[in-house]
């Protein structure tokens, strides 16, 4: 199986050399660079209905954008040429555009229905249903009561112990759905190597009434593994060794590993290669979330996704809102130089989200050769980073306003409360739009002193949506993998390998070394114990 993706000739076909590509330059050295964004609405009264649009739940108007109708054809010809169709038809078709893990790519079939056949050829694919139901069947037996503790307790806390995409996404998720939690249940989880959070974790659980939801693909990772042999012995301590069975399910493709752990077989739940870690929420990765939540709403989370991939598969690319997105970070990234994008959610459930799509991009967007192993000959992922709401306003929003960076924004903004008071939502609205106003106007009145000026033509997206529903995030979810996505066809770099973190990863398991600077810290380590 290959196409014009998977085919092509990657050498001939830097991003630079494209036609559109040097259109894009003179455009933005001829036309953009010195036009403010405020000129942009003064010449164009459509301008907020032609930089607006829908996709399922979400709203994005990007009419605050450096960018005008030429730009966004411009933007749309790079798409083209630089073979975007062709590549997300290979994703879909289960390909492996994995290049250098040699895997395909294949979160979209954890989100699909069996009817949409995405990849059912693929090994694993046909399974994606049946995990589902044990998952199912899982989470209702644990919620039921049927499954309980090793002293006939019910299962109230679930701690989810993994690090990185085994970690980031279920706590994401779960706190963006905090309304949504199941009485009675709660959700914690445990992921960094120093084994504080156990530790505290330790003096508020009762042992009798914890689940561990082990979630690691390897089920080799230093970190998952520490605290989840940790929490091993604090349940043989607290109980004994058959509470081991009990009290430990695990979401691995590792059956060894987990057969020296001692995880019994009806509490495995697998998944496979081509679901890489940060984008595995939606697979058995998302048991601890379906826990709390229950299974309904980790559905309606699919859904969204799902929903998410039609819109990126069919909509032409002007009106594709991954794609637009995944445009609008090259051309500041590329043309106009920006280094750095801040994530701004205006719902305080979403104040991992940031954190989340730190990994989303970084990991994936930080390279610098491409899939044929020639160095890029542009900048890549931009640094990611965010806070939610009115606390990053009392934070870091002074660099925004008066700093000498260039960092586009998107801004993330519910209109309806997320369980809480709508009037206190409404005051997170008028912020938000107060913001995101200031910040391209800016502020400057004669006779101002220089350090009251606020220069203004900070550009930034707004994605509004009703509600902070399942469905909704996990249309979010998927609008920032599939932007992800582009921007790496467009670089050609492999988008789903993390090469650098897995040097991290041996280094952590063999930390010695000879290096001086290293060794003189240890000494003084030594000393300071
Ligand atoms: O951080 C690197 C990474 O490989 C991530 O991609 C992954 O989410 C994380 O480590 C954890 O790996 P595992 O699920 O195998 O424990």
């Amino acid at each position: 199986m290959a196409n014009a993706y998977t085919d092509r000739k990657l050498s001939a076909r830097y991003p630079t050399d494209l036609a559109a590509w040097k259109s894009l330059a003179k455009h933005y050295r001829e036309d953009m660079r010195e036009r403010t964004l405020t000129e942009l609405f003064s010449r164009d009264k459509k301008r907020v209905a032609r930089f607006g649009l829908e996709a399922n739940d979400l709203f994005l108007d990007y009419s605050k954008n450096h960018l005008n109708a030429t730009t966004r054809k411009l933007l749309v010809q790079l798409a083209k040429q630089a073979n975007v169709p062709a590549a997300i038809k290979a994703m879909f078709a289960g390909e492996r555009i994995n290049k250098t893990e040699n895997r395909a790519v294949l979160h979209g079939a954890l989100r699909a229905k069996i009817s949409d056949t995405v990849a059912l050829e693929t090994p694993g694919v046909p399974e994606v249903w049946e995990v589902l139901t044990r998952m199912e069947s899982f989470v209702d037996d644990v919620h039921s009561g049927k499954i309980k503790g090793s002293t006939r307790k019910r299962l109230t806390d679930i701690v989810n112990i993994g690090i990185g995409g085994s970690d980031l996404g279920p706590v994401m998720a779960s706190r963006a759905l905090k309304p949504y939690w199941r009485d009675g249940i709660r959700f914690h989880s445990v992921s960094n190597i120093d084994g504080t959070q156990l530790a505290d974790l330790k003096r508020e659980l009762n042992a009798e009434t914890t689940l561990f939801v082990i979630c690691s693909k390897t089920f080799t990772t230093l970190e998952t593994m520490s605290n989840a042999k940790a929490a091993r012995r604090w349940v043989v301590e607290q109980l004994d060794e058959v509470a081991v069975q009990y009290h430990f399910v695990a979401a691995s493709t590792n059956h060894e590993a987990m057969d020296d752990f001692g995880i019994r077989s009806d509490f495995r739940f697998g998944f496979w290669d081509w679901v890489g870690g940060r984008y595995s929420l939606w697979s058995a990765v998302g048991l601890s979330l379906a826990l709390v939540v229950g299974m309904d709403v980790f559905k309606q989370i699919l859904s969204g996704g799902r929903r998410m991939d039609l819109h990126f598969r069919q909509a032409p690319f002007d009106e594709n809102m991954p794609v637009l997105l995944a445009l609008l970070g090259i051309w500041y990234n590329n043309f106009f130089g920006a280094q750095s994008q801040a994530i701004l959610p205006y719902d305080n459930r979403l104040e991992r989200f940031p954190a989340y799509l730190q990994q989303l991009q970084m990991e994936s967007s930080g390279k610098s050769v491409r899939m044929d192993g020639k160095p890029v000959r542009c900048d890549t992922g931009m640094v990611i980073w965010g806070e939610a709401g009115n606390n990053a306003q009392h934070s870091f929003y002074q660099l925004l306003h008066q700093g000498t960076r260039l960092v586009p924004i998107d801004f993330i903004l519910p209109a309806k409360s997320s369980g809480a008071s709508q009037a206190q939502q409404n005051l997170a609205i008028d912020n938000c739009l107060a913001q995101a106003e200031a910040l391209m106007d800016g502020f400057d009145v004669e006779g101002l002193e220089p350090y009251r000026v606020h220069k203004g033509n900070n550009p930034s997206n707004m994605i509004l949506f009703a509600e902070l529903t399942p469905e909704a995030l996990g249309q979010l979810i998927a609008l920032y993998e599939h932007k992800v996505f582009v921007e790496g066809v467009i670089w050609g770099i492999d988008s789903f390998d993390q090469w650098g973190v897995e040097l991290g990863k041996k280094l952590a398991a063999d930390p010695r070394s000879a290096n001086a600077s290293t060794l003189s810290l240890r000494d003084r380590i030594k000393r300071l114990l």
